[in-house]
């Protein structure tokens, strides 16, 4: 069963409430039927239309009153927590917020900055959880790396520079997401440097060894190995030469790079050359909030509407 089926198959078996900010664009609206009629999640389409309706207005003021009180303390004023409740994104992260809603979906038409920002400000961190972070679910053409052909691969959208604590928030972040995302039963992460098992040192090297250590404070249970360069952590004969007796080299299902130039490019070399499909989400929130990418299909906005769904966690 292809990712994308998997994912669509755990969304229908727990009907959750999923807000579509960008109501009035086309390939959301579109989307929102299928995800209604394939039960796949009960999709709240917002509009700047929906917002102003009268029935609306103590809902509205309600929101705009919580996201004052969420947000004075940096300098938001009433006024300004009024506006701002009044705009589709944030009013959506509002439902979010405040339980009338499980969980967002955007990014047809914002940026991803102008739809993680809200999301970080508002929604913020998961209990447990120092930061957010993105996993990318890469479905490979050939089904000998990874799980059967998957991967998941850590940072590629949010942190630029992440030190050794943030960079083991990620991983352990990114195993989870491997878990209850992707069904696999065991995550095996390995942590990307150009330098396997001391090849090399350097100041960049010593923070991937540092995060390794963390991780495995963090997540005990945990197959995770580092630092392991990319053919190391994938290919078995690499892994024998360089890696000798780790759990993890030359089968490691999840990749967790340096920082987001790697994991960026990463990702991007491993679809255009690799000839992999992939889909992001983000990660480490208190309720899930997905991005999708402006040139997104309305297949993606099922796809991503799925996902959401399933990361829900029971309250
Ligand atoms: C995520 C991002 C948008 C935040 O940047 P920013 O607007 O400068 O925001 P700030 O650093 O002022 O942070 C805003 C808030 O989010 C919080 N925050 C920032 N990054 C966070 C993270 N990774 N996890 C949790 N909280 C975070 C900050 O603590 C701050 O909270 P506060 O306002 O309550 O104090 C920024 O890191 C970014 O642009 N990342 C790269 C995104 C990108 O372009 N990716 C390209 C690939 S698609």
């Amino acid at each position: 069963m292809s990712l994308v089926d998997t994912i669509r198959g755990k969304a229908r078996k727990t009907v959750r409430r999923i807000v579509l900010p960008e109501g009035d664009e086309p390939r959301t609206a579109a989307a929102a039927k299928i995800i209604r009629d394939e039960g796949l999640a009960d999709p709240v389409l917002v509009t700047p239309e929906t917002i102003a309706a009268p029935s609306n207005a103590a809902t509205l003021k309600r929101y705009a009153s919580a996201l004052y009180e969420l947000r004075k303390a940096k300098g938001l004023t009433e006024e300004g927590a009024a506006k701002l409740a009044a705009d589709p994104m944030y009013y959506g992260m509002m439902m979010v917020k405040c339980g009338d809603a499980d969980g967002l979906v955007s990014g047809a038409v914002h940026s991803t900055g102008d739809m993680l920002r809200p999301a970080l400000q508002i929604i913020r961190t998961a209990p447990g959880m120092k930061l957010v972070s993105s996993s990318f679910l890469m479905e490979m053409p050939c089904a000998d790396v990874g799980e059967n052909g998957l991967l998941v691969y850590a940072d590629c959208v949010v942190n630029p520079c992440p030190d050794a604590e943030e960079l083991a928030n990620i991983a352990v972040a990114t195993a989870e997401t491997a878990r209850r995302l992707c069904g696999m039963d065991e995550p095996r992460v390995a942590m990307l440097s150009f330098s396997t098992k001391g090849s090399a040192e350097h100041a960049l090297v010593a923070k991937v060894r540092k995060a390794t250590e963390i991780a495995r404070g963090l997540a005990p249970g945990l197959l995770i190995d580092g630092e392991l360069q990319f053919d190391a952590a994938l290919v078995p004969e690499v892994a024998a030469l360089k890696a000798k007796g780790s759990p993890v080299a030359g089968r490691a299902n999840v990749l967790v790079f340096p920082d987001l130039q790697a994991g960026n490019i990463g990702y991007k070399i491993t679809q255009r050359l690799g000839g992999a499909s992939c889909f992001a989400v983000l990660q480490g929130l208190a309720k899930p909030c997905n991005d999708l990418s402006r040139g997104c299909s309305v297949d993606d906005i099922v796809n991503t509407v799925a996902a959401t769904a399933v990361q829900v966690r029971e309250a």
